[in-house]
């Protein structure tokens, strides 16, 4: 089997092969670790920018124990606060997406208006301690920032920018355009899992070639390529050539047939062998740029192939030319043996077309409905995996070179928590 390239080998050397520790995947002193020195120092992913289009426009999900409500202001910017009222602390508004001229609570109607401050009190004689500092009563804010299409939030209310937190990847992240990707699914699972579980299957592509056994005629394992960028880090996944496993390289299949017509060639007028076909379709929607798509900071290998960019600790972006797919794995409120798998697919739509109705959001318990044959393959696994690794004759996980950036990501948290991997 061939070995992934890695973009600067000395990671490998540097972060060796000592085992993990299973206990983090679910003891609870590990969660509460998380819980105080991660969740609260890293940028996290709110939602799509896209999604406030006007003033009022809102949306609200929960993260862990908390509960996040991100609103388009008058001015144009978002604000993130906490969706808590300051009175009794009731939740204000559900998970979910809406638009509101303010927010009223439900238990004893305080009101708030967009930028969060306090604007109505019923019976406001009754509370005299409000009279001194009225006017700095509002809601808890948190930090936030629009960058590339997505709203970004803090629970540091004076977190470094956003910049600084993502280095490199900021610019990597510019790459791909993803104003011109239009959602066309928005799905969230609970998983039967720990977090870490579905963010390490994210993580490494030493499982696709075999669990993902049908995406053979389309993939080249041999051609993978892993590059540590900062904190984060980037897999790609080398699509539009057959595996070097299949005895036959020359005659272009079906699924290789189905990228071209996806890329707007005819598969009928290709003269070349399956191994040619990446090639092909690279430069064909090279001819497609800079008339229909901003392919000008993508290289040809962007254009066929997969790229994720993981974005510390719980997100990745995951490209090709013409889709994007967006991950986000979300902490359980209390249950370190369960999480939130978020999906959101898009397509790239050409420019001058107009872009699809946002799809409705659908929340269920994973296998309840299809998340896509490859996610549905790597979901089918986190459940169990999390029930072996509460197993006590399991007590480390072994990393092998190909899973080199799941070493990254466990030493980039150990750093974050304070604590001193425990190799054997
Ligand atoms: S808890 Fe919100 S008004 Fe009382
Ligand atoms: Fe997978």
């Amino acid at each position: 089997m061939a070995r992934p390239t890695i973009i600067d080998g000395g990671w490998q050397a540097r972060l060796g092969f000592g085992n993990i520790a299973t206990e983090r995947y679910y003891s609870p002193e590990f969660r509460q670790l998380e819980l105080e020195r991660l969740w609260p120092r890293v940028w996290h992913v709110a939602g799509r920018a896209t999604d406030l289009q006007k003033p009022g426009d809102y949306l609200t999900y929960e993260f862990g124990a908390e509960s996040v409500l991100c609103v388009r202001q008058d001015d144009g910017g978002v604000r993130a606060f906490h969706n808590a009222c300051i009175h009794r602390g009731r939740r204000l508004r559900e998970p979910g997406m809406g638009s509101v001229h303010s927010f009223r609570c439900g238990y004893h109607h305080w009101e708030y208006g967009r930028d969060g401050s306090l604007v109505n009190v019923p019976e406001k004689e009754l509370f005299p301690q409000l009279a001194e500092r009225q006017s700095g009563c509002r809601l808890a804010s948190l930090a936030c920032e629009e960058f590339e299409t997505y709203l970004w939030v803090h629970f540091d209310p004076n977190a470094p920018p956003l910049r600084d937190y993502l280095g490199e990847m900021a610019e990597r992240l510019t790459d791909y355009d993803f104003a011109s990707c239009a959602l066309i699914a928005d799905q969230s699972a609970e998983v039967e899992c720990n977090w870490k579980v579905a963010v390490d299957n994210i993580n490494e592509g030493y499982h696709v070639v075999r669990l993902h056994e049908q995406l053979q005629p389309i993939y080249d394992e041999s051609q993978t390529c892993i590059e540590i960028v900062g904190d984060h880090n980037v897999g790609s996944a080398p699509f539009g050539i057959p595996s070097p496993q299949l005895d036959d390289r020359e005659s272009v299949n079906d699924m290789l047939c189905g990228m071209m017509v996806e890329a707007g060639m005819d598969p009928a007028a290709y003269r070349g062998s399956a191994v040619g076909v990446r090639e092909a379709i690279a430069r064909h929607l090279r001819t497609r740029s800079p008339r229909e798509f901003n392919f000008s900071r993508l290289s040809d290998a962007q254009l066929t192939d997969f790229f994720a960019l993981f974005v510390f600790p719980n997100a990745s972006f995951a490209s090709t030319g013409l889709s994007h797919m967006f991950w986000r794995i979300r902490p359980h409120a209390t249950d370190p043996g369960k999480c939130y798998f978020d999906q959101q697919s898009s397509i790239r739509v050409p420019k001058g077309e107009p872009h699809p109705p946002r799809p409705p959001a659908s929340h269920f318990k994973a296998g309840e409905e299809s998340l896509g044959t490859v996610p549905d393959q790597d979901a089918h696994n986190y459940a169990r995996v999390q029930k072996g690794l509460q197993s006590r004759r399991v007590p480390e996980i072994i990393l092998g070179e190909q899973e080199l950036l799941v070493r990254h990501f466990h030493a980039v948290l150990d750093r974050y928590l304070g604590v001193e991997p425990r190799p054997r």
